[in-house]
């Protein structure tokens, strides 16, 4: 078996879009990396394309100069097989998909890479099992779905054929990761995988939705856009890939798949007619003036639910035949399709007990095709509906406590507090200061959760303070009483015996920055704002806006942003101290999770009593601070985790911490 370390040649078959944005990738991971296609200009065209790429990676700063030139010297564009493959210990195959092309493709790959390379092969609809099978050694081939175009989607897919083994599995996804990718791991050969196996039935749903007469194009790709917040209408998307691509791709699938819905009438007509989208000018949409734009208000009436339950169905599938896990689905299809959420964390919020009926309903009406995933029907028989049941897909409360104004979500070692009511970008009412209290009361002694991360539902903000539209009629007292609850909480929050982290995907006005100032850790998304606005309404902050701002930033700052009420963007709030880190859009929640987990990964106790000792020292005179200090020291001095922490040092290896 070959660890990641043990790798120093990849060899890439195939220069075209896939082959050479991965050949790219591999370089710059650090390997020696043979960029293979069957003729000299094929080979050359990949080549210049890379170095494009690389140029306007270094360009925008993503990349150093240094990486580039080394990237660049560790790349070798060839057209002779032996010379790419010879002595390679991973082969990453992106030639045409034609299955037998690649079975001899994988045979001469067989004879011709040393033992114990492992064999990969970028596809997105050939079996892998049947692939492998043209070769002696079917353990170690593996399919590696990469996303077009690969230097720049975040995902790969990585496919277990029958007999992968567990090795070239943790290899493969260790080869994904280095070069800079997130993962999900399809246990299972199954049609489509993960992500096509769910995207071919929004598709279908959508074209019968249409030749039913139940909705336009227009209608279904607006209410796709604007009120599930996909990046585009699935007919724009069926343009851009080529509806007769399309066509064929569900040709192929039906055939080896007898649950796939096959292909739509609607789109064999358009294809039949050679509209193919984009490519020939006309599709769906005209394209003849560009991208065509769909207005907002044009899908306000159409109910986007049912469109998704077939789609809901086939994830049950996926996870009642442990092909994949919920959250490797929802991964997928945020990562693969741009979901604005998971599909599974949809279908708990649209309920699982409407999917079902809505599947029962076309079931009477259309078919098996829609006949009830037995999983869906166990759910509903427990009662396991989704959000509101605290239970669906995924586990959201403890019992008997119903979350009203927010998600939470376990997931140990992480746990999540969305706040959702997105209508109002996420404004602070009563339930909502109630659920913040009963999160950090269910956790507090939870073991297995060591980090709890507070961030916003939907994608415009974090929290924009409190309900203003709660503010009439409000009297003195309710004020008062209303500031001391939220200031009650925020103040646990800093208690709280583990590190908070507040994910600012969006505005954090108001009270929305006072949450994220009681929290431990401030990650915010690149072009997003914080400030204390509430001066340019007639009051003050009331949640300990004019209390911890200062902490952070200094008087005269504090006093800058409370009383003139400005918005200050993330980058510049960074420099004042207030914000720890700033990440782009399309890595955010990676790189929350990333640093999540790191802190997910220390000692427990230690970091209680570091949380504690800063906290605690900034409101006591120094010397009472420092006597705080040597007391938690001293704590510390007899803890598991500490015998642990300094074995593992004297050991050469990375410490693991118990909480003992
Ligand atoms: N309370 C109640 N509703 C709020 C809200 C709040 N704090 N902040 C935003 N909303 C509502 C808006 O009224 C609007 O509702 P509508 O669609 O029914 O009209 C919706 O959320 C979207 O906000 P909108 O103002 O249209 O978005 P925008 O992108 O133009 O501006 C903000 C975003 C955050 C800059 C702006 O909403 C804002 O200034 N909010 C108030 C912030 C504030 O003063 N907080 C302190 C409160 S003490």
């Amino acid at each position: 078996m070959v660890k990641i370390d043990e790798i120093k040649k990849v060899a890439v078959l195939g220069a075209g879009v896939m082959g050479h944005g991965i050949a790219e990738l591999a370089a710059l991971a650090g390997f020696e990396t043979y960029l293979r296609d069957i003729n000299q200009e094929l080979v050359d065209k990949g080549m210049s394309m890379i170095k494009k790429s690389l140029e306007k990676f270094a360009e925008k700063k993503r990349i150093t100069q240094e990486m580039m030139d080394q990237s660049w010297k560790r790349l070798h564009g060839v057209v002779d097989f032996d010379e790419a493959v010879k002595g390679a210990d991973f082969v990453i195959e992106a030639i045409p998909e034609v299955m037998d092309l690649k079975k001899k493709t994988f045979k001469e790959l067989d004879e011709k890479t040393p033992k114990h390379a492992i064999l990969a092969t970028n596809t997105s609809t050939l079996p892998i099992s049947e692939i492998a099978g043209a070769t002696k050694r079917p353990e170690k081939v593996i399919g590696m779905h990469f996303f077009n175009p690969p230097p720049l989607m975040p995902l790969v897919e990585i496919i277990r054929g029958e007999k992968t083994d567990d090795e070239t599995t943790q290899t493969t996804v260790e080869m994904a990761k280095k070069m800079g990718k997130m993962v999900v791991v399809c246990r299972k050969d199954v049609p489509g995988f993960i992500v096509n196996r769910l995207l071919g039935p929004l598709l279908a749903e959508a074209a019968r939705t249409v030749e039913r007469g139940e909705a336009t194009v227009e209608e279904i790709d607006s209410a796709l856009a604007y009120k599930v917040g996909l990046p585009m209408g699935v007919f724009l998307v069926a343009d851009y890939s080529g509806i007769d691509t399309i066509v064929k791709a569900s040709e192929e699938t039906k055939k080896r798949d007898p649950m796939a819905p096959g292909p739509q009438k609607l789109f064999v007509e358009k294809a039949s007619k050679g509209e193919y989208g984009w490519k020939s000018g006309k599709g769906f949409y005209d394209w003849s003036k560009g991208r065509p734009s769909i207005p907002a208000g044009v899908g306000e009436k159409f109910d986007p639910v049912p469109l998704f339950a077939p789609v809901v169905n086939a994830a049950a599938w996926l996870i009642r035949n442990d092909v994949a896990d919920p959250q490797d689905i929802d991964m997928g299809v945020k990562l693969g399709l741009g979901y604005p959420k998971g599909l599974c964390e949809l279908a708990d919020e649209w309920g699982i007990d409407r999917i079902v009926t809505i599947l029962k309903e076309k079931e009477a009406k259309y078919g098996d095709y829609y006949k009830v995933d037995p999983l869906l029907t166990e759910m509903v028989n427990k009662g396991h509906t989704g959000v509101k049941a605290g239970k669906g897909f995924y586990d959201y409360a403890g019992a008997g406590y119903t979350y009203k104004a927010t998600i939470f979500k376990r997931e140990p070692p992480l746990a999540w507090l969305i706040l959702n009511r997105p209508q109002r970008l996420n404004a602070i009412n009563a339930d909502l200061t109630a659920d913040l209290d009963h999160c950090l009361t269910e956790l507090w002694d939870d073991e297995e959760v060591r980090v709890l991360i507070i961030t916003g539902a939907g994608d415009r903000a974090f929290c924009a303070g409190a309900d203003i539209t709660g503010f009439k009629g409000g009297t003195p007292n309710l004020g008062f009483e209303a500031t001391r609850r939220l200031q009650m909480v925020t103040t646990r929050m800093e208690k709280f015996p583990k590190p908070i982290i507040a994910a600012l995907n969006g505005f954090a006005l108001g009270g929305g920055l006072e949450i994220a100032m009681a929290c431990d850790f401030r990650l915010a998304k690149e072009g997003t704002f914080v400030g204390q606005p509430e001066i340019l309404l007639g009051i003050i902050p009331g949640a300990g806006g004019t209390q911890r701002l200062s902490k952070y930033v200094g008087l005269g700052r504090a006093k800058e942003m409370v009383m003139l009420g400005d918005r200050v963007s993330v980058e510049e709030a960074q420099k004042m101290g207030l914000i720890n880190r700033v990440f782009p859009p399309d890595k955010f929640e990676e790189e929350v999770k990333n640093f999540a987990k790191r802190l997910a990964a220390g000692p427990p106790i230690a970091l209680k009593m570091a949380k504690y000792a800063i906290n605690y020292g900034t409101e006591v005179p120094l010397d009472i601070g420092l006597m705080v200090e040597s007391g938690v020291f001293g704590v510390l001095f007899g803890t598991e985790d500490m015998v642990e922490g300094t074995t593992a040092f004297l050991e050469k290896r990375f410490p693991k911490f118990k909480g003992k």
